[in-house]
């Protein structure tokens, strides 16, 4: 059976330079995929591709299907109707996706005019009931407050509201805690989780902690493509791309990984439209040969020519 979500050799480009370079994912149905890697790899990038989103200078190529629905180069009017009902998106600062002026319980009001057919008195109802369903306490008065009088995390919970009002198939969650406190974090954590299992999630994430909280499998990116992909258990106890295990070896505990940002590796990722020859990771990699230098490692399993094997003590 084919996955929810398959995506072949994706590319993103700016002018000509690829910060997109060919990735390859897949999301079964209810899962929950983490997408990591250092910034600027193109985890944004390869989210906002899929729904149309991303910037207009942007030349998107490649195939993503949707439970067998190829979403890139559709129209845009085509993939507007398919945002929210099939597929949605939460991002890291809830202010971006609210208006700044309208009320939060007529905000959810609208989505839901989009996607029911209640009549006006019943979508503000069921705003504050879906407000009630992601933990905001007190929801009939907060529901006639503008955003900038709820606090960050309860912005968040209304954006998780607002996303899964379509019941959409697929959710695309980019750094959805990244802003928010630790103990904030914690809760809107186990709200998505708790709310999204029937609904497939794509996870974007530095924090290495919040993956093995939230997620089924994991996708490593380095430098626009996928490196490696593995269930959680395998990516945190036996990672087999240098970069993953660079990525894991200040983690003390990979059954525990520490909440926090990604430990820094020395180098740096190459720049959008670097000329690459050989492995992107070279410059970085401790285990580099000839072939490494001279020949790109083949992308689809561990994009490696020197996998490691050893379980890391
Ligand atoms: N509008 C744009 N024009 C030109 N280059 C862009 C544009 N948007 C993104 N890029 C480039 O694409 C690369 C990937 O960006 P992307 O936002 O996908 O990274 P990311 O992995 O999400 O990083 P972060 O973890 O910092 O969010 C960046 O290095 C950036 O320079
Ligand atoms: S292909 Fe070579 S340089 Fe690249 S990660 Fe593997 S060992 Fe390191
Ligand atoms: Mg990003």
């Amino acid at each position: 059976m084919t996955e929810l979500l398959e995506i072949h050799d994706l590319r993103v480009a700016f002018g000509g330079r690829e910060a997109v370079r060919g990735v390859e994912l897949t999301v079964g149905r209810g899962k929950t995929l983490a997408v990591v890697g250092e910034s600027g790899c193109g985890k944004s990038l390869t989210a906002l591709a899929l729904l149309g989103l991303a910037p207009p200078a942007a030349h998107v190529s490649g195939s993503a299907t949707l439970g067998g629905t190829e979403l890139i180069g559709r129209a845009d009017r085509e993939l507007r109707r398919l945002r929210g009902k099939r597929a949605a998106m939460i991002f890291q600062d809830p202010m971006s996706s609210l208006n700044p002026t309208t009320r939060i319980g007529t905000q959810i009001a609208e989505v839901l005019a989009i996607h029911t057919s209640l009549g006006r008195r019943e979508r503000l109802r069921r705003a504050v009931e879906l407000m009630e369903s992601v933990g905001i306490t007190d929801a009939a008065r907060r529901a006639k407050q503008m955003p900038h009088e709820l606090s960050g995390g309860m912005r968040q919970r209304v954006m998780i509201s607002i996303a899964l009002a379509g019941s959409p198939e697929l959710l695309i969650a980019d750094e959805p805690t990244t802003a928010l406190d630790v103990t904030v974090q914690a809760q809107v954590l186990a709200l998505l989780r708790e709310r999204t299992r029937d609904t497939a999630l794509l996870f974007i994430t530095h924090d290495m902690g919040v993956v093995a909280e939230i997620a089924d499998r994991v996708a490593v990116m380095y430098a626009g493509r996928v490196v490696e992909t593995g269930t959680v258990r395998a990516i945190l106890e036996t990672p087999r791309h240098p970069y993953t295990a660079a990525l894991l070896r200040s983690v003390p505990d990979p059954d525990r990984p520490v909440a926090g940002e990604l430990p820094t590796i020395p180098g740096q990722v190459p720049a959008v439209g670097a000329k690459i020859e050989g492995c992107p990771f070279r410059p970085r990699c401790g285990h580099a040969d000839d072939t490494c230098h001279t020949t790109p490692p083949l992308t689809g399993g561990v994009a490696c020519w020197h996998p490691r094997t050893e379980v890391p003590a």
